[in-house]
């Protein structure tokens, strides 16, 4: 049995390109380790720092998404990163094990960069330039050994190995090099409109706390084959979101036979987009309903939610205070010899 730890930014609902990227996952990672996940609200401050409401109110969401969607609280801690100290005093300790060139090279930030126009140029701040620092210190933390994560997040992974290993060497074996674990396939899951990427802020995604009637209105409004106009047109499923996302929930569940009949059908000319989105429609509705009703439950009486992440954060501090004191004393800077009564 290893140690699991794992994140997500609270910086909007989790949506099914976290549920197949990485929650389906841990879902069932969780049965075999010990395992820790955890809301990053200090990273989601890195770039929301002047908009903290938005930061607050999405800690509810996610960790109602995390219940909602199958994280069973017996057996997996939910911990708010804000209250475990021993992140940001590591992330102190770490920064001094990083070269700024290291930091520029990381693809995950670059990208983000080029994203978001705010962070831009000179406004790019010290905070979210170093954030894969204070992500390799919640994973060193806990000196997890595993982290099951998307695709995207691999560079950071690679730098808090480095980490680990520059700790190691300088003040004495300590801390665990860390995998992570990718799921097959569908690690990124494509937006609504055709983007590679599923993302709240390309406002192209299915959320997980999605009725049936959002989703219903999203399928329909999903990017299809342009071409075809009419149910008799010859169609191109390739292009075709309706279509990917079907493929998507189909590889994720039985039914291929009937994949193969709409690829065919789609192409001869047999079958239409409505019939198509209105089948689409049920799939993802069943498949979410559970996650759903799960939800609505939890929002009935949001202090059992409360209690645990009070719980997860409290279990957690025991681990990560316990590490954190033996990696000062590595660090020679204890001091017990003068502070300790
Ligand atoms: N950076 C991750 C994301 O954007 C979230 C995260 C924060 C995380 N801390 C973590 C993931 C530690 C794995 C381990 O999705
Ligand atoms: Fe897509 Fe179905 Fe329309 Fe073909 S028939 S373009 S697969 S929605």
């Amino acid at each position: 049995m290893g140690r699991i730890l794992t994140g997500d930014r609270p910086t909007g609902p989790l949506h099914i390109g976290h549920y197949f990227g990485s929650l389906k996952n841990r879902v069932e990672l969780q049965t075999l380790h010990e395992t820790y996940i955890l809301i990053a609200d200090l990273q989601a401050l890195t770039d929301n720092f002047d908009d903290p409401q938005k930061v607050r109110d999405n800690v509810k969401e996610v960790l109602l998404d995390y219940l909602a969607c199958g994280i069973n609280p017996d057996k997996t801690n939910i911990v708010l990163q804000s209250k475990i100290p021993a992140i940001s005093e590591l992330t102190i300790y770490f920064s001094n094990l990083v070269t700024m060139a290291r930091l520029s090279r990381n693809p995950t930030v670059k990208e983000e960069i080029k994203q978001k126009q705010h962070l831009a140029g000179d406004s790019l701040t010290y905070g979210f330039f170093g954030y894969p620092v204070s992500q390799a210190a919640d994973i060193l933390s806990f000196n997890a050994d595993i982290v099951p994560v998307g695709e995207d997040q691999l560079p950071m992974i690679e730098l808090t190995r480095e980490i680990a290993r520059r700790f190691n060497q300088i003040y004495g074996q300590f801390f665990v090099e860390p995998d992570a674990i990718v799921p097959k396939g569908s690690s990124r899951v494509m937006g609504l409109d055709g983007n590679s990427k599923m993302s709240k802020s390309l406002g192209n995604a299915i959320y997980i706390k999605d009725t049936p009637d959002e989703i219903k209105q999203k399928i329909f409004s999903a990017y299809t084959d342009p071409l075809k106009l009419r149910k008799n047109d010859a169609g191109h499923p390739d292009g075709c979101m309706v279509y990917y996302y079907r493929k998507l929930f189909t590889e994720n569940n039985i039914a291929q036979n009937e994949l193969q009949q709409v690829y065919q059908q789609c192409k001869n000319g047999e079958r239409g987009c409505v019939l198509c989105k209105q089948e689409l429609t049920e799939i993802v509705v069943n498949f979410l309903k559970p996650f759903y009703e799960k939800r609505r439950e939890m929002e009935k009486d949001i202090s059992i939610p409360f209690k645990i992440l009070r719980n997860g954060t409290r279990k957690a501090n025991e681990v990560t205070d316990k590490i954190l004191q033996d990696a000062k004393s590595l660090m020679k800077i204890d001091y017990n010899f003068i502070f300790k009564i």
